[in-house]
């Protein structure tokens, strides 16, 4: 486990941009996980404006929401066309997504477990951390998937996810399509990146907490390969330092 504990947001961003464009020069043909939510926003940004070539790269994102359609403005593969994908030249056919508008969601599910083992698993997963310690969409609770699956979403999720949906969490999908923990574990590298006080009992229970279906995140002390870049605030609330 490698922890990089940074002053603040833009110190992340700046920290987490230089891992990936390493990734991406080292390695042409990359396989990248995908996460969306505010905290990478910064980050596509300056992927956006960085020169890389990503014509050879892969991508998967970790989860959609139930019933969007792509082009749905409050999907997240619309999200990804806005903050990312336009901006750089990957080609549409290397974009790994999941379909919210599948109308059989559990083919849909396999179907994107077999296309990320055809494209031979992922190299570098990008996570974010959820305030109740979800990651992806792979909610806290009695238990954990193992495979790519749907998820009702917690009221807090759909809260925290209102923002492209005119700041109604009830117009928030109830359910998503998400990428299980096998697919988080089995990522070669996973870097999660997590800022501001918002994140900070996550971070804690992430780092410090037992491994447990209350923190989804906290099985990320099992991935022999992880990379946790952390602001101060994110790491407030710990208490061994
Ligand atoms: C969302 C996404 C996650 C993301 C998390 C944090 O609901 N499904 O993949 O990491 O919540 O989002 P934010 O970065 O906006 O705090």
């Amino acid at each position: 486990m490698t922890l990089h504990l940074v002053d603040d947001h833009d110190a992340a961003t700046r920290r987490v941009t230089a891992l990936v464009s390493t990734a991406i020069r080292e390695t042409p043909s990359l396989v990248l996980g995908l996460p969306t939510g505010r905290t990478p926003l910064a980050l596509y940004a300056a992927l956006g404006a960085a020169a890389l070539d990503w014509s050879g790269v892969r991508t998967f994102n970790l989860d959609e929401f139930v019933t969007l359609a792509p082009d749905h403005p409050g999907s997240f593969r619309a999200f990804m066309d806005e903050h990312l994908f336009r901006h750089v030249n990957l080609p549409p056919a290397s974009i790994g997504f999941l379909r919210g508008d599948a109308a059989d969601t559990a083919a849909e599910c396999a179907r994107y477990d077999a296309a990320i083992a055809a494209a031979g698993g992922v190299d570098l997963l990008l996570v974010g951390l959820g305030g109740n310690g979800h990651i992806g969409f792979n909610e806290p609770g009695e238990s954990l998937r193992a495979e790519t699956h749907v998820v009702p979403l917690h009221e807090s999720t759909r809260r925290a996810n209102a923002e492209r949906f005119g700041g109604d969490w009830q117009a928030v999908p109830a359910s998503a399509l998400t990428m299980g923990m096998r697919q988080v574990l089995s990522a070669r590298r996973v870097v999660m990146m997590a800022t501001g006080a918002s994140k900070a009992d996550a971070v804690a229970a992430m780092l410090d907490g037992p491994l447990t279906t209350r923190c989804p995140a906290s099985w990320l002390q099992a991935h022999p390969d992880v990379t946790f870049v952390l602001d101060r605030a994110a790491t407030s609330g710990r208490r061994v330092r």
